[in-house]
């Protein structure tokens, strides 16, 4: 029996499989028709499947049934050009270069995450030209699913072909006009970033320190905003993912605009992971990317502006200083109606991002974020467990960034370089002055799962064990199980409840 049938008879029947899959039955019954489940499906099987149809047996079926054929060069040289021309090849590295083949990983640093097979399977569907009709409605749908994750009904959000750093560039560039005064709250290394941006926008930076591991203080603002008559934006940073600290972004706007003030909001790790609301917030422009909770290929940054900064940047009387991202440009291919040529859209990635957006769509927002919230507390339990302590007070704690402290005379480094190389397990490393003091254990989209949080747990317990440090992983494991435990039974008794 192959892996498809296997498949089937373990679930039911095709219809069965393609819901535990999430898949469209056509696809089901495509495996079955043919023979062999594609490899890239290989570690969801073994997942779904608890180990009882491994990732080998998948890789090795389809392998067997359907190799790879494709040759890198003709065995022929075209119209008798010799094959090699010796001048030619200084440029060609001694060893031939082979089709690139990455290892699988367990991904747990603070981005980019797994990648939902059902997003890589979109992802590999041929490219079609990005003003083609079949394109154009599609981008319509990834609108509208990143107006569900955004909460919001701003008629501009769209995704920047860029990774979440043009997000924040496109913000600033289109919102700060040289002389503008921008208060920048700085509680990490990427509010640093958004600081550089008003400064190289022309702008007067009004800087709000807090200490990397705290979320940003609403009075600090308040006093620079009183301070500071006439400050045209307040910038600041959701979810810090170098400390993994989580400020207030509903207070924070709140203050900006009882001041006159437009907020910015860096929203790259929270969206999607814990609570943003666009509309009942009130927030003015925000930016995210697509590699860390959307769970999507790297190189996309979803941005949303509301009608208010939308008039406020097409009544600028100066020039944009950038015309990759000037919005007025952008929006001639972006909004509905005649689009025209701006720049080749990254069509597949584009794919990708909807399939990424579906997903969650199909597991509801708020069963999102109660999932990160869940494995959280259970990887929380099991590093307490271990005696690491968290940078960041537990009120204000990511539940996908978990940044803890290393412990005094542990190697830092060699830690996440035995992780990687002896568990394919990636964690992250501190930044800026908490470099080699924390690590970053990354919770985010299809990479938050509980094997995961049982993996991590016991690698890392068994490197620190290892390297000398005392720790019981049976300790670490079984809070964490007590965790998941507990939360289980608080479900079944609110089921019960409601019943
Ligand atoms: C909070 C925050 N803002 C901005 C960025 C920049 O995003 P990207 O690396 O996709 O350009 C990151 C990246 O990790 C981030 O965590």
């Amino acid at each position: 029996m192959n892996c498809a049938e296997r498949l089937v008879e373990m679930f039911g029947s095709q219809a069965e499989v393609a819901r535990a899959f999430q898949l469209d039955r056509a696809v089901v019954h495509h495996w079955v028709k043919t023979g062999y489940v594609p490899v890239r499906w290989a570690g969801e099987v073994e997942r779904v499947t608890q180990g009882r149809i491994s990732a080998v047996d998948i890789i090795h079926e389809a392998s067997a049934k359907n190799p790879v054929r494709v040759k890198s060069r003709p065995d022929d040289a075209p119209f008798g050009i010799p094959p090699e021309d010796p001048a030619m090849t200084q440029y060609a590295p001694a060893k031939r270069i082979t089709s690139f083949h990455p290892p699988q990983r367990t991904l747990m640093g603070p981005g980019p995450t797994e990648i939902h097979p059902r997003v890589l399977t979109t992802m590999s569907q041929p490219a079609i030209g990005y003003l083609d009709p079949v394109f154009v409605e599609m981008m319509e749908e990834l609108k509208s699913l990143l107006r569900y994750v955004y909460q919001t009904k701003n008629p501009l959000t769209f995704p920047l072909s860029g990774p979440g750093s043009v997000g924040m560039e496109f913000c600033f560039v289109n919102m700060v006009a040289p002389g503008d005064k921008v208060v920048v709250c700085q509680n990490g290394v990427f509010g640093g970033r958004m600081l550089e941006n008003v400064v190289r926008c022309g702008g007067t930076p009004i800087v709000v320190e807090d200490k990397w591991g705290d979320p940003v203080d609403p009075q600090k603002v308040e006093d620079a905003l009183k301070k500071n008559k006439g400050a045209s934006v307040l910038a600041f940073v959701h979810a810090e993912t170098s400390t993994g600290a989580q400020s207030d972004a509903k207070e924070l706007t709140r203050i900006a605009h009882k001041h006159g003030a437009l907020v910015i909001v860096d929203a790259v790790t929270s969206l999607a992971g814990t609570p943003v609301r666009v509309d009942d917030w009130e927030i003015d422009a925000i930016y995210s990317a697509s590699q860390k909770c959307l769970s999507c290929t790297p190189g996309l940054s979803p941005v949303s502006f509301s009608e208010r900064v939308v008039e406020h940047v097409r009544h600028r009387k100066d020039k944009i200083h950038s015309w990759f991202m000037d919005m007025n440009l952008l929006l001639g291919y972006w909004n509905a109606g005649a689009r025209t040529y701006h720049h080749t859209a990254p069509t597949n990635s584009l794919f990708a991002l909807h399939e990424a957006l579906l997903l969650i769509r199909e597991e509801g927002l708020e069963n999102c974020w109660a999932r990160h919230q869940r494995h959280h507390v259970a990887l929380k339990a099991g590093l307490e467990a271990m005696g690491l302590k968290f940078l960041v007070k537990e009120e204000y704690q990511l539940p996908q960034m978990n940044a803890v402290l290393c412990p005094e005379g542990v190697d830092e480094a060699q830690v996440r370089s035995r992780l990687l190389s002896e568990f394919g397990l990636e964690i992250g490393a501190g930044l800026g002055p908490l470099k080699g003091k924390i690590w970053r254990f990354g919770l985010m989209g299809y990479s938050c799962r509980p094997d995961n949080v049982m993996l991590c747990l016991s690698a890392l317990g068994s490197v620190l064990d290892d390297m000398g440090y005392p720790v019981h992983v049976g300790d670490a494991e079984s809070a964490a199980h007590g965790a998941y435990a507990q939360m289980h039974a608080k479900d079944a008794q609110r089921k019960k409840r409601a019943a």
